[in-house]
């Protein structure tokens, strides 16, 4: 005899029916945000600024709106430094370098994970030069002064923890859409701005002062 479908039936198919499509959802989204992250990869590592020859380089993670790469392009054009992003790069591989730079959008208060990573993979070195750079939702100056976090403070622990020798740091405010933000345009929308900009290039020469000023030549660190 034909069984009548009661209601517990029905809202077993229907969360049935429900787990189905997520997964579908699920799986093309994971698909795509693999399509997306290796373009912007891609997008990261041909620039017009980029000298794959230079004894300079700039590790760079940037993704929310390509705020900081705005940033480590003018860095890497006054200093005439190569840009590469984490996943292209072996810690060994960072042994070459005269001077390397770490910039990052600041995501929960600190640098992007794959920066991170890679600092605890480098090996100890002995005053390796390297500078930190960042953009952020709230900028670095408020978060100090507002007993906030310092958002370059786990990166630089891990860098000095290694003997590196940090010789600057830069931050300045970044286009902000995370979350409920994006409701209303976000935050910051016109920065970095040709100001930030400008700060950026500043601080790049003032790097290759500090450098000059070392007694070590280029060449010979670790
Ligand atoms: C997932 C996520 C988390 C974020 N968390 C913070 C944060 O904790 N503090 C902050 O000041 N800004 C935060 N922001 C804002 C970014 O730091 C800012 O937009 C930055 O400029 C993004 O850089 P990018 O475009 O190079 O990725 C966050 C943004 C995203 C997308």
């Amino acid at each position: 005899m034909a069984r009548i479908i009661t209601r517990r039936d029905f809202l077993l198919m229907f969360l049935g029916v429900l787990g189905l499509f997520s997964i579908t959802q699920l799986t093309a989204a994971q698909k795509q945000l693999s399509r997306t992250t290796s373009a912007r990869i891609k997008k990261l590592s041909t620039d017009k600024f980029d000298n794959p020859n230079s004894n300079i380089l700039l590790v760079l993670w940037s993704f929310h709106h390509y705020n900081t790469k705005k940033i480590a392009d003018v860095i890497a054009e006054t200093l005439g430094a190569q840009i590469k992003s984490p996943p292209e790069i072996k810690p060994e591989d960072l042994q070459r370098y005269d001077l390397i730079g770490f910039g990052s959008g600041i995501y929960h208060q600190q640098h992007h994970r794959s920066l991170l990573d890679l600092a605890d993979n480098l090996k100890e070195v002995s005053g390796k030069r390297t500078f930190i750079f960042s953009t952020s939702g709230v900028s670095r100056k408020f978060a100090i002064k507002n007993d906030i976090d310092d958002p370059h403070e786990v990166l630089r622990e891990k860098l000095l923890s290694k003997g590196c020798n940090i010789l600057g740091e830069y931050n300045c405010p970044g286009w902000n859409t995370n979350s409920f933000l994006k409701l209303a345009a976000g935050i910051n929308k016109f920065r970095p701005n040709a100001k930030d900009r400008q700060r950026a290039k500043e601080f790049a020469e003032g790097l290759k002062e500090r450098v000059k000023d070392l007694a070590i030549p280029f060449g010979t660190t670790e």
